[in-house]
């Protein structure tokens, strides 16, 4: 067991739905033997709450500005509603999901990020060891994106917001993971003709950015696969929308969107 392949899944939410086949996906590739991690978002439901409290939000380069009040709603919606209402319907569906955040078992250890951001955190330190013992257990750790601050040597009382997509990219990154694989609601990363691309090196990723051809919530995805290319881990950011893109990509090969990694050729 403990040899079996690793992989990292982040979920959108904004493909989250009752007609995702993504959870039906992840339990099957549970009873294959595959180590599977997930880490979510929830832009769209945190936006919601923060409307009925009447609480403006605000985003800076595609990351919510986080003040204390901000803050509590997100980890409230987060490490609450979305990530018990995920392993919930993991459950339902036969897998066996254990819900946690970065804030637990000292997961995701993080500093402030950019004081204009307010309390949004830059990873400083997966606990990679942790989420290993649960995968080697049978379990398939669902986490949500939120951590402890880490400052003067110490951690601090501080929850921290961090954007998911990153928390994918360190964590395929600390667990070494074979796959990195986001599901989102488009057809692949776009190039400047608008044509979905399918396969992307880190030097025509990195300049996808620098054109802004790839803006708003594909950036953290984009420089997420960047980061876990360095070390063995493939990366691919396909369509949640169709059903069972993750089990044609892990078993098939056969990509429903764009894959990120060090060489010129696909995987
Ligand atoms: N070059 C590009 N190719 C494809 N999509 C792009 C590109 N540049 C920007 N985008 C935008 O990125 C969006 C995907 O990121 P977004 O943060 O909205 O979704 P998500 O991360 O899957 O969900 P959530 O943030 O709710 O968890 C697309 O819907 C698209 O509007
Ligand atoms: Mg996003």
């Amino acid at each position: 067991m403990s040899e079996s392949p690793i992989i990292v899944v982040k979920i959108g939410g904004s493909t989250l739905g009752s007609h995702d086949t993504t959870l039906e996906d992840l339990v099957a590739l549970q009873r294959e033997g595959w180590r599977s991690a997930v880490v979510h978002g929830g832009g769209a439901a945190i936006s919601e709450w923060l409307d009925a409290r009447a609480t403006p939000t605000r985003f800076v380069r595609g990351l919510r500005v986080t003040d204390a009040e901000s803050l509590q709603v997100v980890v409230a919606v987060l490490a609450g509603l979305i990530n018990k209402e995920l392993v919930a319907a993991i459950s339902a569906l036969g897998g066996q999901a254990i819900g946690l955040s970065g804030a637990d078992g000292g997961l995701l250890r993080v500093s402030q990020l950019d004081p204009e951001l307010g309390y949004v955190g830059q990873i400083e330190r997966v606990d990679s060891d942790m989420l290993v013992r649960l995968l080697d257990a049978g379990y398939l750790p669902v986490v949500a994106p939120v951590g402890i601050l880490w400052e003067n040597q110490r951690l601090q009382s501080q929850i921290m917001n961090i954007n998911a997509d990153t928390v994918a990219g360190e964590m395929a990154f600390a667990l070494a993971a074979q796959w990195l694989v986001f599901l989102t609601d488009v057809a692949g990363v776009s190039g400047s003709d608008g044509g979905s691309l399918a396969h992307l090196s880190c030097q025509e990723a990195t300049a996808l950015i620098d054109q802004e051809t790839v803006s708003g919530g594909m950036i953290p995805k984009v420089e997420a696969c960047l980061r876990a290319c360095q070390g063995r881990t493939r990366t691919a950011i396909i369509d949640g929308r169709q059903p069972h893109a993750l089990l044609a990509a892990v078993q098939q090969g056969r990509f429903l969107g764009t894959t990120i990694s060090a060489s010129e050729e696909g995987p």
